[in-house]
């Protein structure tokens, strides 16, 4: 695991689990070794991490590159979800717009993945992962280890 330095674990944060989209003046840092054993305590029930883990979601390296890849892409996903879920769209607005508006790539990274961590359902309302009820410091600690797999 490489050390990414104190920047990139400086994390954005959800408030709580449902309402305020991550408030970016709420920054803390993350720890990536609490948040692999958070993982391997609740993430693993969906996803390999190492030998083990269910089979629901990706092993947890290629979840990680989606995460990369949708963020990259962030623009056409909206434009897509705009044009057959207009609905769902206007309601993730608070969510959806700080990350498109962010364009410094590392940045909307950690917004990107901050808010799919509070709401999976958040850019695709097809998306079947489970909503875990984690605290500011738990997600902090799992975004800072989610960087870390890359
Ligand atoms: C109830 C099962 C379940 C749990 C628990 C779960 N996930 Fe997922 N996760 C999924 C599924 C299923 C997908 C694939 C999304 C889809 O296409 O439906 C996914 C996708 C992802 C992605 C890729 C984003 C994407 O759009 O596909 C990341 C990153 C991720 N999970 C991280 C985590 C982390 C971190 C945890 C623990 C805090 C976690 N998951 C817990 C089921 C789960």
């Amino acid at each position: 695991m490489r050390n990414a330095g104190l920047a990139s674990t400086l994390l954005l944060l959800a408030a709580c689990a449902e309402s305020p989209p991550p408030d970016p003046s709420r920054v803390v840092a993350g720890s990536a070794a609490q948040g692999e054993l958070y993982a391997r305590q609740h993430c693993v029930i969906c996803h390999q991490i190492g030998d083990r883990g269910g089979k629901l979601g990706p092993v947890i390296g290629e979840a990680v590159k989606k995460a990369v890849e949708r963020s990259a892409t962030f623009e056409t996903i909206v434009a897509e979800l705009e044009r057959v879920r207009p609905e769902h769209r206007e309601e993730k607005r608070a969510k959806i717009d700080p990350i498109l508006a962010e364009l410094d790539p590392e940045r909307r990274l950690r917004l990107w993945l901050a808010t799919y961590l509070d709401d999976p359902r958040f850019e695709n309302p097809a998306n079947r992962m489970a909503v875990l009820p984690m605290s500011p410091e738990e997600r902090a600690n799992v975004l800072a280890w989610l960087l870390s797999l890359r």
